[in-house]
């Protein structure tokens, strides 16, 4: 419903304006934000996220944890695979680099931050962040290379509708399921590492191998030297193909 989107022609973070707003006590689920520009806009494991305001999308969603919290990262597959379907309404062919970055042309396009809280009265729940980089304009130079400037002029709010609704479709689904059998075949088509030698960091630990795909939690299956495959969690690790950014 229209009143759960709120705009915003500035704000720090669109995620850091939702966890206001969940603190006045707004509950929507699917409560959206959308922010023309962010003065604080955050990426994961700490980074800035640049949000000049230069017509690039950036929007939060409030997701509700009706299942058990320990698949909360595979909610940030879920929204890699909307982000995905709403590019395609666009004629943007995006692939995705597990977990949840958008690439086109070997480009970074979007970024993904979920965030987990938990508060006393309401339990937890996840603040989805979604930026999407629609334009080199103001972005500082070493980003040239992991933004994409598309193509078409996009509207980022019809583009943010559309994720918004693609998502909450998939969200439904997932929480009736409780896995991700139901998208894995499609999520895995557009890995663009599948089948590829790829390095996984996580923390001090690198893991080589040909990643396979996914399973039905969203784990991506590498296929080490041995044959043997192992299956790595979505949490702080991060992918790295032999060559530049994917
Ligand atoms: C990443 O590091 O790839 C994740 C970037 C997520 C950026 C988006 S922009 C909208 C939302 N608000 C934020 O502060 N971050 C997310």
């Amino acid at each position: 419903m229209e009143q759960d989107i709120r705009y915003y022609e500035e704000v720090d973070s669109t995620n850091e304006e939702i966890r206001r707003l969940v603190r006045a006590g707004e509950r929507s689920p699917f409560l959206t934000v959308f922010a023309g520009k962010q003065t604080e806009g955050r990426g994961r494991r700490g980074r800035i996220w640049h949000s000049p305001g230069n017509g690039s999308l950036y929007m939060s969603m409030l997701v509700p944890v009706d299942f058990s919290v320990e698949k909360a990262s595979m909610v940030t597959l879920l929204v890699a695979c909307s982000v995905k379907r709403a590019l395609e309404t666009l004629s943007v062919e995006a692939k995705i680099k597990w977990p949840n970055d958008l690439v086109v042309s070997g480009k970074k396009v979007c970024g993904i931050l979920t965030e987990l809280y938990q508060m006393e009265e309401m339990g937890h729940f996840l603040v989805v962040g979604v930026g999407v980089n629609l334009s080199l304009e103001h972005l500082p130079k070493e980003l040239e290379n992991i933004a994409i400037e598309v193509k078409e002029p996009i509207g980022r709010e019809v583009l943010g509708k559309r994720i918004r609704k693609v998502f909450i479709q998939v969200f439904e689904h997932f929480v009736k399921e409780q896995n991700l059998y139901f998208i894995k075949e499609e999520y895995q088509r557009a890995l663009v590492h599948l089948n590829q030698q790829i390095r996984v960091l996580d923390g001090k630990t690198a893991i080589e191998g040909i990643a396979r795909g996914i399973d039905d939690e969203g784990k991506l299956l590498v296929e080490q030297k041995d044959g043997k495959e192992i299956a790595v969690y979505a949490g702080e690790v991060s992918v790295r193909g032999l060559y530049g950014y994917v």
